[in-house]
């Protein structure tokens, strides 16, 4: 028992500093099997060193008591992008507390994410965010289980600032800590919210940096039928709206769909991507080059402002955010009807598609997609808007989901020192799944170059060597 708390995510090398875990490590970690009843972790006296080496010898985790999933409170905390979040939530699916603190005013300076600016901003907000968090709920660190934190894939120096976090609470406080994938966190939140939702499942999960199309077969067992070869649909949401000239302090995304509601989706042809490849891969760079080239030959000025716009110059602007919705979610439909195809071959007993990510908060989006789901005889699962973009409820959920299968990892040092995390295996590109063999894009410009292993085939691989 003493050598499993160690746990599959130790094995999985989730947190492990970036040079190998030493033999003696790896070879006391055995991965716990699922169970009903949650270890807790006592004191861990003997973690009082920075060196790895120690770190595997001093592994002696003992238990105070065995909680059931319902006891168990976790804090999540989110940095991989422009929102600094954090949430604690209980084992039961009861959301105590969700704190978000987004780069509103960085976004409409830069128009975009810039990484060294957005590492400041989470550096200037985390301790108070964590904080809030934990006050909104009426607890303190004292009271948590275990801390979730996304370690990938997004921006380094923006993981980095909520790894730090993390691993400082979990090392002061002596918890467990599990490292989570923000792609799977933005996916499982809908089991929070839809209690019903069983394995297997489908989901397409639209944010600003992926467009993935999955098979949800298992917790970690994630099959990719399709992806983005290019740019995401978030991204040309927002490109769309800053060449439109709109607000984007609460990102494009929002101020587009506000536009496009005034706005004829007819008027202007574009034409859907990759409609000659029949997979369920999918491509938004060709579409922003339409907008940009419609934006031009209707003489719109992006340093005009919308809100100094000529009444026909902002019916333009509206006719192009319409024109530019109804295609880019056209190109969801048919790639989801296609995937809901495929799915079917593999698992026929699927039954519902989730829609999450930051995109999924539109309505326009959900309405159509709700069409293509009612079509085939699926139900949609959509979480609510605010689960829908970057939170920290999401990563809480998911460590509880991770964490009732024994995948965590046990606290970090005490008094590891802050630079120490440098070091740490961050994951900005981190696949979620394995891609899905039949369904390989012939699409040249298919980026396949993988930093990490994906989430699936580590704790696959964990598992055959159980
Ligand atoms: O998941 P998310 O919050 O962060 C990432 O992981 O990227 O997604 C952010 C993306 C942005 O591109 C934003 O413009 C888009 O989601 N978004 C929307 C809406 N709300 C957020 N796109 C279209 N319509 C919306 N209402
Ligand atoms: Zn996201």
């Amino acid at each position: 028992m003493l050598s499993s708390l160690s746990s599959t995510i130790s094995r999985l090398n989730l947190f492990c500093p970036k040079p190998s875990i030493p033999h003696s490590l790896s070879s006391c970690l055995k991965t716990l099997k699922p169970q009903p009843i949650i270890p807790r972790w006592s004191c861990l006296h003997s973690l009082s060193t920075h060196s790895t080496s120690r770190l595997s010898t001093s592994l002696k985790p003992q238990f105070d008591a065995l909680v059931s999933k319902d006891d168990l409170v976790v804090l999540g905390i989110e940095t991989s992008c422009d929102d600094t979040a954090a949430a604690v939530v209980r084992g039961n699916g009861e959301i105590l507390s969700q704190v978000v603190s987004s780069q509103a005013d960085l976004l409409a300076k830069y128009g975009g994410v810039a990484p060294k600016m957005a590492e400041e901003a989470h550096s200037q907000v985390i301790d108070q965010v964590v904080q809030e968090a934990l006050d909104k709920a009426n607890l303190t660190a004292r009271n948590l289980s275990a801390v979730a934190v996304t370690i990938g894939p997004g921006l380094s120096l923006c993981l980095r600032v909520g790894v730090r976090k993390a691993r400082k609470l979990a090392g002061s406080f002596n918890l467990p800590i599990i490292g989570i994938h923000h792609m799977e966190a933005h996916c499982l939140v809908a089991r929070l919210i839809e209690r019903e939702l069983e394995f297997p499942f489908m989901a397409l999960l639209i944010s600003g940096g992926h467009n993935l199309l999955i098979l949800a077969h298992d917790l970690g067992h994630y099959i990719q039928l399709g992806t983005t070869i290019d740019d995401a649909i978030g991204e040309a949401y927002d490109k769309t709206a800053k060449w439109l000239g709109l607000d984007m302090s609460r990102s494009g995304g929002p101020a587009l769909e506000e536009l496009a509601q005034e706005g004829h989706a007819e008027s202007i042809k574009f034409s859907t991507p990759m409609k000659q490849h029949r997979d369920c891969n999918f491509s938004y760079a060709g579409l922003k080059t339409q907008v940009r080239l419609a934006i031009g030959s209707h003489n719109i000025n992006p340093e005009i402002p919308i809100s100094s716009a000529s009444s026909q110059d902002r019916r333009s602007r509206a006719d192009i955010a319409a024109s530019f919705q109804r295609v880019a979610v056209l190109h969801l439909e048919e790639r989801c009807d296609r995937a809901i195809e495929w799915a079917r071959k593999i698992e026929p007993s699927i039954k519902h598609l989730v829609v999450s990510g930051g995109v999924a908060s539109n309505q326009y989006v959900r309405a159509r997609l709700d069409h293509v789901v009612k079509k085939n005889n699926l139900q949609l699962v959509c979480p609510p808007p605010k689960l829908c973009t970057d939170n920290g409820v999401m990563v809480a959920w998911t460590g509880i989901e991770h964490f009732c299968m024994g995948r965590f990892d046990p606290p970090p040092p005490a008094d590891e020192h802050e630079d120490y995390v440098v070091k740490y295996d961050l994951r900005p590109r981190w696949p979620l799944g394995e891609e899905y063999a039949e369904g390989r894009s012939e699409a040249r410009s298919l980026r396949t170059a993988r930093i990490h292993p994906s989430l699936t085939s580590i704790i696959q691989a964990s598992l055959q060597q159980q």
